[in-house]
């Protein structure tokens, strides 16, 4: 039987709030767009958001204010003009959001609640309550379904069909979870919004879902990464699992204390103290469990201390959380303090994009038909370090600009033929996975590469460190090639999925260790003990890393887009 072969106008890949916003303006204008998901759009990680998304609303905020925060926060590693495009977008983007139905947590006078943050010199984030994500995807899905965008639920797209002689991208090539069946997707546009690559460590508050796989796709095809060795550890994971325990704990007034009951951010950010950005929080609390000052049984925790502010505030505000940590560790915040970690979160590199989310080939050229945008997109507004409530923000707006993007640029683009050999790389994947029968099994491959990750190319890292993770990643690598999997079966095989996404993390992973070891500075989220200043004489800089045909890694730097902002010490 032949390969199906379905014609769209545009196929979005991934539904969360990118993929969400993007697949409804396309559909608003008229275009047929199908919507390929290998979850449920209402179980995508966007809803995992909590705390907030920026915008400057309040009196005595700003736009440049939020531009500030946001390029010091990123250690100056931001695009300025993107940067400077999500900040002046971002009050119009809350205000669809509400428009659109989502309901924010209010002030007594009746405007939209905003809370402090980390790194931001005001009170910025909009919530609703700590359930920010969530909202926002239910109001986003409902819109689309209000138009009918059509979405394949439980769909893994395995491929791009990309035309390398004419760099243009003429469709995807997926697989149906509950029957293992290929198809075609030709499409005139494609979009990636498949989000971040977070589980990859071991510690991390990523969904399962999270694996990264867009970006191997794109990487297997000689297509470059960006700044892929940044990787933010967000500082309150709970302890053991790194679910997260939002910002918005610190920003109601949170404090982090040690096993003497030191508040011990006075020691590394005598101003900002719990508030200071993510990367700092992180690296402080990291440094307390590293020198002996941890809590709990295995001493690899800090407390987080809410009591004091009291049964109704917590209620009110952080409910959600509350609920966690009595699930997740029994400790009732209301009654005592929890544990927390560091935590592997978010992805600060990803697919180069131009702020219209054109996809890059390279630092100055892009991909014809081939769009990217949210977390597995770099386009880059949050440079070395992500400050918290910038990500809901980005997803949305980028998601929805770069929809529009799409609308306008398909006036002029082309439906190219595909054949049904262009599947030929993704069934062989399939096959080969399934016909292999190796010795080694899939989750203790992945467990090493998550426990190694989090050892090597985590919170700190040296020379000495990832060396050593890349020749981890070499054997693992091997290894990966002799695996056996037990389901051979068609049905609904997550042993299948599970297998070709750990080639996917396996792949990406080495783009991380590549560029931390190549980046012989430390600047916001990648810290090098070897190399504890940032050095912007070298490394103001993005990394664009390739993937060889015969394998290894190629990096080449582009220059950072500056602006109003000249870099300076970044102390808070
Ligand atoms: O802490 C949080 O609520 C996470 C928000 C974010 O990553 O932006």
């Amino acid at each position: 039987m032949g390969i199906p072969i379905h014609t769209y106008d545009a196929v979005v890949v991934g539904a969360g709030l990118a993929g969400l916003a993007a697949a409804r303006e396309l559909k608003k204008q008229g275009k047929n767009v199908v919507v390929l998901t290998k979850l449920h759009p209402l179980r995508s990680h966007s809803g995992a958001a909590q705390g907030g998304i920026n915008a400057a609303l309040a009196e005595g905020d700003s736009v440049d204010l939020h531009m500030f925060d946001t390029i010091k926060g990123s250690d100056y590693l931001a695009d300025q003009d993107a940067v400077e495009f999500l900040c002046s977008t971002a009050p119009d983007a809350v205000r669809w959001a509400e428009q659109m139905g989502a309901v924010f947590s209010r002030t007594e006078e009746g405007k939209i609640a905003q809370r402090p943050f980390g790194g931001q010199s005001h009170p910025r984030a909009c919530f609703a309550k700590d359930r920010t994500g969530l909202t926002l995807l239910q109001t986003i899905f409902e819109q689309a379904n209000r138009l009918d965008v059509e979405f394949k639920d439980e769909w893994y797209v395995s491929d791009i069909i990309y035309d390398e002689e004419n760099g243009r991208v003429k469709g995807v090539v997926a697989y149906d979870i509950k029957t293992s069946e290929p198809a075609i997707f030709n499409a005139k546009a494609v979009m990636f919004a498949t989000g971040g690559y977070g589980r990859a460590y071991k510690i991390n508050s990523n969904a399962h879902a999270n694996t990264g796989d867009a970006l191997s796709i794109v990487a297997r095809h000689g297509l470059p990464l960006e700044d892929m060795e940044f990787v933010q550890f967000h500082p309150t994971g709970l302890a053991g699992t790194g679910i997260l325990m939002s910002e918005a704990a610190r920003g109601e007034g949170g404090k982090l204390l040690n096993s003497k009951g030191e508040r011990f951010m006075e020691k590394y950010a005598p101003d900002k103290m719990e508030l200071a950005p993510r990367d700092l929080v992180s690296r402080s609390i990291t440094l307390e469990i590293l020198e002996g000052r941890g809590v709990g049984p295995n001493k690899d925790a800090v407390y987080l201390d809410l009591t004091h502010l009291g049964k109704e505030k917590i209620m009110e505000r952080l409910p959600e959380l509350r609920d966690l940590a009595l699930t997740f560790l029994g400790l009732d915040m209301i009654k005592e303090p929890i544990m927390i970690a560091a935590t592997a979160h978010y992805s600060m590199g990803g697919i180069p994009v131009t702020i219209d989310g054109k996809v890059k080939k390279s630092p100055s050229e892009t991909v014809t038909g081939f769009y990217a945008a949210g977390e597995c997109s770099c386009v880059s507004v949050h440079g070395a370090n992500r400050l918290g409530a910038n990500s809901v923000l980005e997803a949305l707006l980028f998601g929805r600009h770069v929809g529009l993007s799409m609308v306008n640029d398909l006036e002029e683009l082309e439906l190219h033929p595909v054949e049904e050999s262009d599947a030929d790389t993704a069934i062989k994947e399939i096959e080969t996975i399934i016909k292999n029968n190796g010795m080694e099994r899939v989750p203790e491959i992945r467990s090493e590469l998550q426990s190694t990750m989090t050892e090597n190319a985590g919170v700190f890292r040296t020379e000495e460190s990832l060396k050593k993770q890349k020749e981890i990643l070499k054997e693992l690598h091997a290894r990966y090639k002799n695996i056996r999997i037990d389901d051979k079966s068609k049905v609904y095989n997550t042993d299948l999925q599970e297998a070709i996404e750990l080639g996917h993390m396996l792949d990406y992973a080495s783009f991380i260790v590549e560029g931390a070891l190549a980046r012989k500075e430390s600047r916001g989220a990648h810290y090098r003990n070897d190399y504890p200043k940032r050095d912007d004489k070298k490394f103001l800089k993005h990394t664009y890393a390739y993937m060889g045909k015969r394998g290894g890694i190629k990096l080449e730097y582009a220059d950072v887009v500056l602006g109003r902002f000249e870099p300076q010490e970044r102390t808070y």
